[in-house]
């Protein structure tokens, strides 16, 4: 491994479909958010086709593997219907993620370990078509160790309860779901896992993963299609690079 080790930056274009809805027609189109942050020099292009289409639509999906020339991580429930498209779609990887309560753990992510038994034929499936499978998990021993039962080649970290933690002032809790994460990364990466992280993060806390050497992919939306209102797309993907390159530089310090 180099040092620093790259870090890979995805994002989630999923809320400039929720802007488009909102009003019913074509426009702000999340291909073209997705263009312009692949000029813009994001690595990768996220998008969850719920099983509600609330945001991103199957048109949507079809579009992004057809005219954007980075790799899609095609966020999804792990059902049959979604299973199936993604084996029309043939995306770079597709992230498993719960859309039903009983389908989480307490802290939201997918509940890999309690859902083992559904998870494994269409992980296979999914494997056996060559796309990467990653599951958005908590980051709780139990959780990775199933990921790494099920053959899984990836995880992605939950950061949700971390970043609502320090936003909401709880510093105490912040720093003890910081260290779940730091240690959740280890000990993944020890298992052979590649780790990735998302959900909730800005600059700062995208800094403060990037720190944390096994992490090598961020996926990111809310906070970015947010601010790219005031600062525009180009500019935030610049300012998010530049955050998590500082986090980098810094890893091995302390966190
Ligand atoms: N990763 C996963 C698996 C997610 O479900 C989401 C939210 O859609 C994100 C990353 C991005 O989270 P946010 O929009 O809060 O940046």
């Amino acid at each position: 491994m180099t040092f620093p080790a790259p870090i890979r930056l995805g994002l989630n274009v999923d809320h400039v479909a929720t802007v488009r809805n909102a009003r019913g027609g074509a426009h702000p189109d999340p291909v073209r958010a997705a263009l312009l942050a692949a000029a813009a020099g994001v690595d990768g292009i996220t998008a969850h086709l719920r099983e509600d289409r609330r945001h991103i639509r199957d048109a949507d999906i079809a579009r992004i593997r057809a005219e954007v020339a980075l790799p899609l991580n095609f966020e999804m429930a792990a059902t049959d219907e979604m299973v199936a498209l993604a084996l029309a779609t043939k995306p770079h990887a597709c992230c498993l993620v719960p859309e039903r309560r009983e389908e989480r753990t307490t802290e939201g992510g997918l509940d890999a370990a309690g859902q083992a038994a559904d998870l494994k034929p269409r992980i296979a499936a999914l494997n056996a078509a060559g796309i990467r499978v990653s599951l958005f998990i908590a980051p709780d021993p139990a959780q990775i160790a199933a990921a790494r039962a099920l053959k899984a080649a990836v995880i992605e970290l939950h950061t949700g309860a971390w970043c609502e933690a320090l936003a909401a002032g709880r510093a105490a809790e912040a720093e003890a779901e910081f260290a779940r994460l730091t240690a959740g990364a280890r000990e993944a990466a020890a298992l052979g896992l590649e780790v990735h992280a998302g959900h909730g993060l800005d600059y700062d806390t995208a800094e403060r993963m990037a720190r944390l050497p096994e992490i090598a992919e961020l996926n990111i939306g809310h906070f970015m299609i947010g601010e790219a209102i005031f600062e525009g797309l180009d500019g935030v993907v610049r300012q998010m690079r530049e955050a998590m390159e500082r986090g980098r530089a810094a890893g091995g310090l302390a966190a």
